[in-house]
């Protein structure tokens, strides 16, 4: 498709390039309306690389990668949450356990250790499943990103500067017409508080101490899809190892709405905030299956 009518838009904005990258990592301005023409201010965007990617069974190197390792996961935030509509998505900042130091995540594709930095999600619409990444030819209807950054670099800007900057767990979500609050507490807690995020810019803090395992319920952890991949938000570093989870975790029909009632900078309704699927090229990608399914099967 063309648009001659943005792409002059995006052209002339070509012009604030020194300037568009200066903006602080969560003012970044981008708009789902075009994610096709991000890559004239953010170059990477139309490198390689890129996420999301559609993920198949049967086009997965089922080679023995070991199983993730989660630490302090099930450990006490020491602080409460602050949950943000920054315009693009609901996010927070995970805070220290109580052990003084973050969740982290090691194993499968990592070859370091990476702390738990920020949790975000990607939602559709009344009329559109809104999962960024595609299993077995599916979206699904909420995709949430538990961001972590490598130990070994000492800011985000450095992270973002090396392929193995940033690893994000992804866990997809289907909605389904059950009215009972499934075993996610953590979750939970962060559907009450949309109803207080509708405004761009602002926050609301839960009243209870969670943990960062707390939004993953029950999933079973040892059962993923990983591969080497970027930011699907400008300015689409190809510095994320992904960690997508197979199983697909329930939310109720009555909770998934509450999303689309948030508001952007503009005051528009913030839906449909997923990137549209990035050729796989000749990436390779992992499946790890749980010992029990090896078992089975
Ligand atoms: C790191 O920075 C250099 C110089 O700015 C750039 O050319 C390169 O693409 C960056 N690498 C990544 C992975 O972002
Ligand atoms: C967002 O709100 C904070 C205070 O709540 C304020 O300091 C900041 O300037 C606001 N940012 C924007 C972009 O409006
Ligand atoms: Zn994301």
């Amino acid at each position: 498709m063309h648009f001659p009518a943005i792409e002059d838009f995006y052209k002339r904005l070509l012009f604030l390039l020194p300037f568009a990258t200066e903006f602080p990592s969560d003012d970044r301005r981008f708009s789902y309306d075009a994610p096709m023409q991000w890559q004239y201010i953010y170059p990477h965007c139309g490198g390689s690389d890129q996420s999301p990617i559609s993920l198949n069974a049967h086009k997965v190197i089922p080679i023995g990668l070991p199983p993730l390792h989660f630490g302090l996961y099930d450990e006490p935030f020491d602080d409460l949450l602050i949950l943000r509509n920054n315009g693009h998505t609901v996010e927070f900042s995970v805070p220290t356990t109580v052990y003084g130091e973050r969740p982290y995540i090691t194993g499968g594709l990592l070859g370091d250790f990476y702390e738990a930095m920020a949790v975000h999600f990607h939602w559709g619409s009344s009329q559109q499943k809104g999962s960024e990444h595609l299993l077995n030819g599916r979206r699904y209807d909420l995709e949430m990103h538990i961001v972590h950054r490598n130990t070994k670099y000492q800011s985000d800007e450095e992270a973002r500067n090396q392929t193995d900057g940033l690893a994000v767990l992804a866990v997809l979500f289907k909605v389904v017409r059950s009215n009972y609050l499934h075993y996610q507490p953590g979750l939970n807690e962060i559907l009450g508080s949309l109803l207080h995020l509708s405004d761009f810019n602002s926050s609301y803090t839960p009243a209870a101490f969670l943990t960062l395992g707390s939004l993953l319920g029950n999933l079973d952890r040892g059962n993923f899809y990983a591969y080497q991949g970027s930011l699907t938000t400008p300015p689409c570093s190809p510095v994320v190892l992904w960690h997508v989870f197979a199983e697909v975790l329930p939310i109720s029909h009555l909770e998934l709405p509450k999303f689309w009632q948030l508001r952007d900078r503009r005051g528009r309704p913030l839906i449909n905030n997923f990137r549209p699927l990035q050729s796989i090229k000749r990436r390779q990608v992992f499946q790890r299956r749980s010992p029990e399914e090896y078992f089975w099967t």
